[in-house]
């Protein structure tokens, strides 16, 4: 890393950050999808043909979320202190749907493909928090209607959150930090060129190298959790 000193620090996080916390990537071996076809449980089609279905995967990944089993490890950590500690800007923009980097203590967090504490009126929109399942039965707490709720996540063909704020963020960075995603899925995939137009310093962290690799100034081949804390540790010494 230069030893330029920086003063706005962009993090794009994806399910790599979460997978030394017991949480199955998407697209690696033993994936989240291995048992279900993609269309059937993250497209809004696959909701309309089978809600149930849908409403089961999610609910089932909340209650594992909310068991003991998963708790925010030191990539998750690292990030939280480097939010306290530096002396600037620093954004998390999540593609994830947990809740770990809150948990670890991070407050700046964006999470563009919705949170699965949530759930959403899908006539009023509005969206509520929620611990407990979601069914076709429970009625709606706005418009009390049973069947108008859904998960608060963005499917495939939906517009991810927050895009004003990230694009916003993007464009002022002179650090911008990619940790374990794939690179697969647009608009994330294409954060690093925003960054590389604002002039930032690009990391990629990731225990592969991926389908956008070739784009970043620097590499940090390894587990988050190892990766990310040595990273922080450098930046804030
Ligand atoms: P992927 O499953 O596509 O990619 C996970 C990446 O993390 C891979 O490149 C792995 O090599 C890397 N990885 C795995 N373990 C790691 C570790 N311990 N440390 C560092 N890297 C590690 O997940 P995403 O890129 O997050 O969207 O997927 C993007 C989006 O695709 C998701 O948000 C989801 C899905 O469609 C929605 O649900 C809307």
């Amino acid at each position: 890393m230069s030893k330029k000193n920086f003063t706005n620090i962009v993090i794009l996080t994806g399910a790599g950050i979460s997978a030394e916390s017991g949480i199955k990537t998407f697209r690696d071996q033993n994936g989240l999808w291995e048992n279900h076809d993609i269309l059937d449980v993250a497209t809004p089609q696959g909701f309309e043909r089978d809600p149930e279905l849908v409403h089961r995967f999610y609910n089932l990944r909340r209650a594992q979320l909310l068991s003991d089993e998963v708790k925010p490890n030191q990539a998750h950590f690292a990030l939280a202190r480097l939010e306290k500690e530096f002396n600037g800007q620093v954004v998390i923009v999540t593609q994830n749907v947990d809740n770990l980097h809150e948990k670890a203590g991070s407050k700046n967090v964006l999470h563009m493909h919705g949170e699965l504490l949530k759930m959403r009126c899908s006539k009023s929109k509005q969206s509520f928090s929620i611990s407990k399942d979601i069914t076709s039965a429970r009625a709606c707490p706005c418009c009390l209607e049973e069947g108008n709720l859904r998960p608060h996540i963005v499917w495939f063909g939906e517009r991810p959150f927050h895009m004003n704020e990230i694009q916003q963020a993007l464009s002022t960075c002179d650090l911008f930090l990619s940790i374990g995603t794939s690179g697969q899925v647009y608009p994330a995939a294409m954060f690093v060129d925003l960054a590389k137009e604002s002039l930032a310093h690009t990391v990629e962290f990731n225990t592969n190298s991926t389908d956008v690799s070739d784009k970043f100034d620097e590499h940090r081949l390894g587990k988050a959790g190892v990766e990310v804390e040595k990273f922080v540790d450098e930046l804030l010494s």
